[in-house]
Formats: structure tokens, sequence, C-alpha cells
């Protein structure tokens, strides 16, 4: 992690704001002016002025700037939620008669979205982590090269510098979503990506207590964006939100050194056990991508159990007391899910997803209680 990255999550600039230590909030909608010509000139430029929320707002700019900032970004914009700032790309970037290609295992409310975008004439191709079927997927019509890295389901790994090389060639723009790496331990812009985009919900926000989404990168693509997807697709972040996303901020550094930790731990300790049978995590990959564009581990793992009947998946995860059951991830308390339901096996296949597949986001509880919660759970199935 990068010393500078630490004082920008850190740092809030209060100069104006009477000394005070945290993020002002500025709920408010809309602002009001002294003359009539202020208002109309402010208005010719609201993509700069603070007129209405739903353009800028102080506090939602603070966290933009940081975010632009950490992720070494011309420009940043703030959403709604993750899927705003996906929605967002698509709806300001795409064309009729355009194709996205996706890289890696990929969320799935993003490919849900792109089933609503093929009624407009929209297409796509997936293909896997594996770069060298990126290029001979890439089609005349192909706007958008989409990657997530590392996926967060089998946590594979994209070559992203070879990936922005591939797309440069053919004058296509790269997006990648970098929710798991948080961009402390990421950064794809400097690699070539065009935009990069998070779900502010996990790890930023990090408490499970506020959902957000951001898109950082070339400003004249985030410009576009905010005028059409977000301005018009009206996927506004609150400033108080954005103010619990700034108070997040400001431990990353230290979280994510824990989480971190607790991971390692965790990887050592599921390698032991005999009902496992493949442990998924970037940390046990020989990528040689890995070294050059990763700064670190985050807590996302999945592992696959040899016995992949529904009834020992749910025995095993009912079982677990500390790891609760629920979706998303990146937040303080550990959490266990598992793309499995009762006889879906073939759909989880054509997905690429393995039977017996279980997702644990490990929490700050710390490793010792972790680990003797899942020691109970594999004692009920072996
Ligand atoms: C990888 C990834 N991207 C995007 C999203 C969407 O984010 P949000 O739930 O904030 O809309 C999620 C949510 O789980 C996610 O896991």
């Amino acid at each position: 992690m990068l010393q500078a990255d630490k004082k920008i999550c850190t740092d809030i600039d209060t100069e104006g704001c009477h000394g005070a230590a945290s993020a002002p909030i500025y709920q408010t909608s809309l602002f009001t002016f002294n003359t009539f010509r202020d208002f109309t000139e402010a208005q010719k430029k609201e993509r700069e002025r603070y007129v209405y929320t739903r353009g800028v707002n102080p506090t939602v700019n603070l966290l933009e700037n940081k975010l632009a900032a950490l992720e070494r970004g011309e420009q940043c914009k703030c959403f709604g939620s993750g899927m705003g700032a996906v929605s967002s790309i698509f709806l300001s970037l795409l064309n009729s008669n355009d194709h996205v290609l996706f890289v890696n295992n990929i969320y799935g409310p993003t490919t849900e979205l792109m089933e609503v975008l093929q009624n407009f004439n929209i297409s796509c191709d997936y293909v896997s982590h594996d770069v060298e079927q990126i290029e001979a997927s890439i089609q005349p019509n192909t706007k958008l090269i989409y990657a997530e890295s590392p996926g967060t389901m089998l946590m594979k790994v994209v070559d992203l510098k070879k990936t922005a090389e591939i797309a440069k060639k053919h004058n296509i723009t790269t997006v990648i979503d970098n929710t798991w790496s948080t961009p402390l331990f990421q950064k794809p812009l400097r690699l070539g990506f065009d935009l990069s985009l998070h779900s502010l919900t996990k790890y930023i926000g990090g408490h499970s207590d506020v959902i957000g989404g951001a898109v950082i990168g070339r400003a004249d693509l985030v410009d576009r964006i905010f005028k059409y997807g977000f301005q018009l697709g009206g996927s506004v972040l609150s400033p108080h939100d954005a103010f619990l996303i700034l108070r997040g901020l400001r431990t990353l550094p230290v979280r994510l050194a824990q989480h971190q930790a607790n991971v390692l731990k965790i990887i050592d300790y599921l390698q032991t056990k005999k009902a496992v049978k493949q442990i998924y995590h970037p940390k046990l990959w020989q990528n040689p991508a890995i070294a050059r564009q990763m700064l670190g581990y985050t807590g996302l793992i999945s592992f696959e159990l040899k016995d992949t009947s529904f009834e020992t998946l749910t025995k095993f995860i009912d079982s677990l007391v500390l790891f609760k059951i629920g979706v998303s991830w990146g937040g303080f308390e550990s959490l266990v899910t598992s793309p499995q339901k009762e006889g879906n096996e073939e759909q989880l296949k054509a997905a690429g997803l393995p039977s017996g597949l279980i997702r644990l986001s490990i929490g700050l509880e710390g490793d010792e209680l972790q680990i003797s919660d899942l020691e109970k759970a594999f004692s009920t199935i072996s």
C-alpha cells in the first residue's frame, strides 16, 4: 500500500469550515443565487458549479476528488450504487449495433443488464480471464472491453496491461470493475485502462451501512457519463451517504491491511481441510500479471467442497455462527454465501461455476474466531 494513498484516504480539507475534523455534509437538493445572472451563468456550467445535487454537491465532490486521486484518474463521478455506475457507463457509451466484450466472470446483475440492452441491438460475448482469447473475440463493432479482475466468484486475474494494449490497437474503450481490489491495491488506469468503476458499498464504505458507486478515468469519458448516465439516469449519491463513505475511506488502509492478514490465515487453514477440493484466491495463482498489477489482497475468497450436494453445502453454511448468511461483502462482519441453489447445477455450469462453491467475505472479527467457526462447520460434514 502506498504512503501517498494513506494520506489521501485520511485527509479532510475543511478550509473555510471552522476547522471541522470531519467532512461537512451539504444535505441540500439545490443551491441558491443572489442574482438571476449568477444563476444562469452557473446553469451553463452545471457539471462544475453547485446548482442542484443531481449535478455536483460539495460533500460528494470531496469524495470524488479523493477517489480520482487514489485511482490516478483525471475525473471521478459518484453514483447511488455500483449498478448506477455500471448502467450509466452503458447508457452513455453504447449505441445500437455496438458489441461489448466481457472478460472474466462478470457480476450477475451486470450481465442481466446486458440482456436488456440486447433489446436495443447491442450484442456481447464473454471470454475467460485468459488474455489470448480477447483479441480473437474482437468484432469490427466492438466498442467496449469490460473486465472484472479479480472476479468476485472464482477470483481469477486478468492481465490488465496486455488487455489495454490489445484494446488500444483496435481503438476500443476499456472498463474494469475494480471493486475487489479497491484503488489501494490496484490502479488499472496506470496500466492503460480508460475507466475504473467501484461498488463503494463494499470495502470503500466498509461498514455495510451504505450503497454507492463510482466511475473514474479519462475526463472526456467521465464527462459524457456525467451528462447522460448520471444526470439523466438519475442514480444520485446522497450527501449523507457520501459522508459515510468518506468516513469509511479514512480507515480503508488499516482495514485492508487487517482483511489481508486474516484472509492469508484462512487460506493456510483451508489448505489443511480434506473436505476442500479447491480454494479460489489470487494469492494462490501462478499468474505473473499479479506481481505487476496488484499491491495486495483483500478478503473475498471462495472454496469448493469435494461433496457438491446441496444438502452438504446447506449443512456447512447453516453450521456457521460468526459468518452470517448474506449477499454483498467488504464490511466489518464475515459473510458466507453460495451461488448454488437446489437443482441449479446446469445453470452454474453454464456460468462457469462449479457446484459445491462457497464464498466467504473475511471480515475483521479476527482469524482465531473465524477459524474456530469454520472448524465447527467442517466437523459437521466430515
Ligand atoms: C463486483 C461487483 N460490481 C458491482 C456491484 C454492484 O454494486 P451495488 O450493489 O453497489 O450496486 C457488486 C455488488 O455486489 C459487485 O459485487
